[in-house]
């Protein structure tokens, strides 16, 4: 995690600084309209803590204002920012990376702005930035910037710039960073893949951010795909469920309990041909006995990647699995890959939106939190709450309104 680096001249008043109270929010002259005042200081509000606990008791949205930017400083506008599970465990204070908590936004005690992921656009930059302009959208290079905020004062360095965004939606572009980069380089880095179209991959958490793209990607690069999701009460909500995963190209959709099932070793012979076509990876959303039966289906010598604790349960791997199978069991973390390789990700995040703009890749499902000038705390922290409920009918994201004219 990088923590967001201060600009020179970048964040200066706030209501809650008493030396500079004289322009608190209250003094500029600031139509409801707009977020830029006569003086050229951007209104912002952010949605910061300042301990860790449960979203609904420490999230509090605290209001700023930004100073025109300098040298190379830029002001972005925030378009959509998603709510991932690991945002949530951040502010739990259970999740291993913690992002500094400092006075810089002028709160009255240390505060960390919440969320990780986001586009922008750029509004206006300071004299010496090269490679950035007013309208530009951008992506965060770093984890722990705190994107859940409507305006963010930043250094060019910390940005990526989307080279191209036609044809591209800010839900598109503001989700590209995490989930997909995840499913990609899991794929990628931990097989080796003839693309021949006779190899699988198995994964459980299959309806996830992650395991949708997995699916994508997998039917792109000719890779077959067994996918695990939980079981719905609700057997029309299952099939549902199913039939919207192979539509983005899954192989086969089965639930855990079909999974841990006995007639299972059979049918995934069955569909492999007999063992001939390998599953060369497995990747592990959920942990506990779910990751353990999905290790259970990997052909020998190959690897599972665990990258989510969904269940919250430890994987005891049986011996056999080690000393017979030959299998290899590691993790995978975006945040560290990307902060340690900046120029990959941008070329990840790329390649996927190339392959969004080619309509090969589908919108996840959502649930929106429009995020104004007004809205309540209570709004904004309720959408923060809700994501590690399960059984969701799609990720949180907040889309902020459109305030400057
Ligand atoms: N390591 C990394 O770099 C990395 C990157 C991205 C994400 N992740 C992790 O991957 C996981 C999924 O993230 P996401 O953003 O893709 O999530 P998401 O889109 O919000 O989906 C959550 C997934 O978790 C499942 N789930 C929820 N509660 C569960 C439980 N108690 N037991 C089993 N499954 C449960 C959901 O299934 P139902 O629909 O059945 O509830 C759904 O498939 C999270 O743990 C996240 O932290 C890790």
């Amino acid at each position: 995690m990088t923590a967001l680096r201060p600009l020179a001249g970048g964040l200066r008043v706030s209501a809650a600084s008493p030396a500079l109270r004289h322009r608190s929010l209250a003094t500029f002259p600031l139509d409801r309209r707009r977020t830029i005042t006569s003086y050229g200081y951007t209104q912002a509000k952010s949605l910061v803590y300042s301990k860790y606990g449960e979203p609904k008791d420490v999230l509090s949205v605290h209001g700023h204002s930004i100073s025109p930017p300098s040298g190379s400083g830029v002001v972005v506008r925030m378009l959509t920012c998603p709510i991932n599970p690991a945002d949530v465990n951040q502010i739990q204070g259970v999740y291993p990376s913690k992002p500094e908590m400092n006075t810089l936004l002028g709160t009255t005690e240390p505060a960390a702005v919440g969320g990780n992921e986001g586009v922008g656009e750029v509004m206006s930059v300071g004299s010496s930035v090269k490679g950035l302009q007013k309208g530009d959208w951008v992506v965060m290079k770093y984890t722990g910037m705190g994107t859940w905020r409507t305006h963010m004062a930043v250094d060019e360095s910390q940005l990526h710039k989307i080279e191209d965004k036609t044809g591209l939606s800010p839900l598109q572009v503001g989700t590209v960073s995490v989930n997909p980069c995840t499913a990609y380089r899991m794929l990628l880095d931990f097989a080796t893949w003839g693309f021949r179209g006779d190899e699988w991959f198995i994964q459980n958490g299959a309806n996830s951010g992650v395991g949708r793209a997995a699916i994508q990607l997998g039917r792109e690069w000719g890779i077959k795909s067994i996918n695990v999701i939980r079981g719905r009460e609700d057997k029309t909500e299952e099939q549902k469920l199913k039939d919207e995963l192979y539509g983005l190209g899954a192989t086969q959709v089965i639930t855990e309990e079909e999974l841990q099932g006995k007639g299972m070793k059979d049918q995934i012979k069955e569909w492999t041909r007999g063992g001939r076509e390998e599953v060369k990876v497995g990747l592990n959303c959920v942990g506990g006995k779910p990751g353990v039966a999905l290790a259970k289906f990997l052909s020998p010598g190959t690897t599972m990647v665990t990258y989510g604790a969904m269940s919250k349960q430890p994987l005891a791997l049986p011996a056999s699995m080690l000393i017979f199978k030959e299998l290899k069991f590691t993790g995978f973390w975006v945040s560290r890959w990307s902060d340690n390789h900046p120029d990959l990700k941008k070329q990840t995040v790329d390649d996927i939106l190339q392959l969004t703009r080619n309509g090969k890749f589908k919108d996840i499902p959502v649930e929106e939190c429009s995020w104004g000038w007004d809205t309540e705390v209570s709004t904004l922290s309720a959408a923060v709450q809700g994501t590690l409920g399960g059984f969701r009918a799609g990720k949180g994201v907040f889309t902020f309104e459109k305030l400057d004219v």
